[in-house]
């Protein structure tokens, strides 16, 4: 019985390791195509979320963003790691987040991602009805499935990496955004800086949203001070900005 059952799911992940295409990079393949994760993704290949993975958006320290097929359309699936991670980082957003006050003793590393993973799917959730950013589309333990924020297969590059035409008007879009997210979605992103904002025509767009908080959070106002200053320091270059004028123009 047992063994039938074993079975079963090899055939699985043997099923969904054939739909990873395009993953070159042998060690990343194996790092993170473990038996779990091929299991989940099978999970949402069967409900119709994914039909598979054809190539490598960014390899990270914390994730690993792929490049996912539905049918025509191109999916962003962010993969992240379960091993070695800080995980003393991540309990200090959970930690204070009135949203997830049951579950942040827990000591299992695989559901501490779980948790941080759906963290992250329900703050784009909610940004997303105040700020363009991507739509979350489906996640199961340490996988989320969003929108490509791209160009054909080709993804939006980030602020850091952008030629900007009008880095002024730029940068006034970023500041409405942090602005709405905080007033209306309630929200902090928290690790806001040039790397975590994608360009697409001349629009800026936030990403990566794990570790948003909640603006009820005990640390919210330090994080919002510290994405204003990286904010405003990235833009410093192109112009002077008062830094507290800003901070306060967001707040007010
Ligand atoms: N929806 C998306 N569409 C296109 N590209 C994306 C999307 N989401 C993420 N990316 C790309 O993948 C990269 C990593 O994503 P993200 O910033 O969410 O992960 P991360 O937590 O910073 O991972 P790490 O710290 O390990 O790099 C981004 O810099 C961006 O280039
Ligand atoms: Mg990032």
């Amino acid at each position: 019985m047992l063994e039938k059952k074993v079975l079963k799911l090899d055939k699985k992940i043997d099923q969904m390791r054939k739909r990873v295409k395009g993953v070159e990079d042998y060690k990343i393949h194996d790092e993170v195509f473990d038996r779990t994760t091929l299991l989940a993704l099978y999970d949402l290949a069967n409900k119709g979320a994914i039909d598979l993975l054809y190539g490598t958006i960014k390899t990270g320290k914390e994730a690993n963003t792929f490049l996912g097929k539905r049918g025509d359309e191109n999916l962003a699936v962010k993969i992240h790691r379960t091993g070695n991670r800080d995980y003393s980082m991540m309990m200090a957003y959970i930690d204070g987040d009135h949203r997830f006050e049951d579950i942040k003793k827990s000591k299992s590393k695989r559901i501490m991602v779980k948790l941080w993973v759906q963290k992250e799917f329900r703050n784009l959730k909610s940004a997303s009805e105040h700020i363009r950013v991507p739509e979350p589309l489906a996640s199961k333990n340490n996988i989320i499935i969003m929108e490509f924020l791209g160009e054909g297969d080709v993804p939006a590059p980030m602020l850091k990496n952008s030629r900007m035409e009008d880095p002024k008007e730029v940068f006034k879009k970023i500041k409405r955004d942090i602005k709405r997210l905080y007033k209306k979605a309630g929200l902090v992103h928290a690790d806001l800086s040039e790397y975590n904002i994608l360009m697409m025509k001349g629009e800026p767009i936030m990403i990566d949203f794990a570790q948003a908080v909640a603006k009820d959070h005990p640390r919210a106002e330090e994080f919002l001070r510290r994405d204003v200053s990286n904010i405003t320091n990235f833009f410093q270059k192109y112009f002077k900005i008062d830094e507290k004028k800003v901070f306060n123009e967001i707040c007010d």
